[in-house]
């Protein structure tokens, strides 16, 4: 029997930061399927070119934007781009981000912090606070802010990336409580262990090179037994910004396998 698509994005607009990253992607892919029209962004325009047109094979409106998300400027210009091209934004996969480097906190390099911070925190403020007016203005939105399952857990060696990811479920919450009795939903998604380039990076430093071991020890922590599938993650985030999710905001939901609920022995 053949599946039917739902189309329940048709006519709407969602800006997807990370877009050339494989979340971002991933995410972007499911929302096109479903109908949405899709701005593009990341701070790598070749990567956002080469992702642009397995996006657009799903026939709808798809524009890629070069930014990086950390400045304020640049994300007024992409907020703007996306007004440009289609009129209006229903939803923000705000999902941008980086590892940083990997040292124990007594020796993190400080300007280090301060640049991660910026990169995963102040950007996802930033795209909140220059997408949500444009969101009140039209009555309406829903945004996913893209946290980790070090949002809830240290990670050792990764102290900034640990504290941007803690601090994007604060920002989460405490947007929800502010534009929640206007209309405008705010919720994140903390990954698990996800299949990315991202991972690999990570996992190269952790286990000296070894990555496949890595990847095997990692997916160790979750009851499933294996790391996850960018769509896995892609899949949430769209229902999450859909209006089946109508009831939901200020959640953080872990997509992990169940890694975060419960004690492996
Ligand atoms: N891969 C995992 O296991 C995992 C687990 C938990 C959380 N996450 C989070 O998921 C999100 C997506 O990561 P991914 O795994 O797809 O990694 P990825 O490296 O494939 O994608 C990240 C993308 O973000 C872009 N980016 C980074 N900083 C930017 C900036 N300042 N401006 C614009 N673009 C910027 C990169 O260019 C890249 O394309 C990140 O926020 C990451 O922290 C990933």
């Amino acid at each position: 029997m053949a599946t039917q698509t739902n189309r329940d994005f048709e006519g709407r607009a969602i800006i997807v930061t990370g877009a050339a990253g494989s979340i971002g992607h991933a995410t972007a892919c499911v929302l096109a399927e479903r109908g949405a029209d899709i701005l593009l962004v990341d701070i790598d325009g070749e990567g956002l070119e080469a992702r642009r047109a397995a996006v657009a094979a799903y026939g709808t409106r798809v524009e890629t934007f070069r930014a990086d998300v950390s400045r304020s400027e640049e994300v007024k210009a992409y907020v703007a781009a996306a007004q440009r091209a289609f009129g209006r934004i229903d939803g923000l996969f705000n999902n941008a981000g980086r590892e940083g480097k990997v040292a124990s906190v007594e020796e993190y390099d400080e300007a280090e912090f301060d640049r991660i911070i910026a990169n995963n925190l102040r950007s996802i403020f930033l795209g909140m606070r220059h997408v949500i007016p444009v969101m009140l203005a039209q009555g309406g939105g829903a945004i996913v802010n893209t946290g980790s399952i070090a949002s809830e857990r240290g990670l050792a060696g990764a102290c900034a990336y640990n504290a941007s990811k803690h601090g994007v479920i604060g920002l989460t919450r405490t947007a929800a409580a502010d534009v929640g009795p206007r209309g405008v939903r705010v919720n994140a998604v903390m990954p698990g262990v996800i299949d990315t380039p991202l991972l690999e990076k990570m996992l190269g430093t952790l286990f000296n090179g070894d990555i496949e071991l890595g990847k095997r020890t990692l997916g160790k922590v979750a009851p499933q037994e294996r790391i996850g599938q960018p769509r896995e993650i892609g899949e949430v985030v769209a229902f999450l910004l859909s209006p089946a999710a109508s009831f939901v905001n200020g959640a953080a939901w872990a997509v992990d396998g169940g890694a975060l609920c419960t004690i492996r022995h």
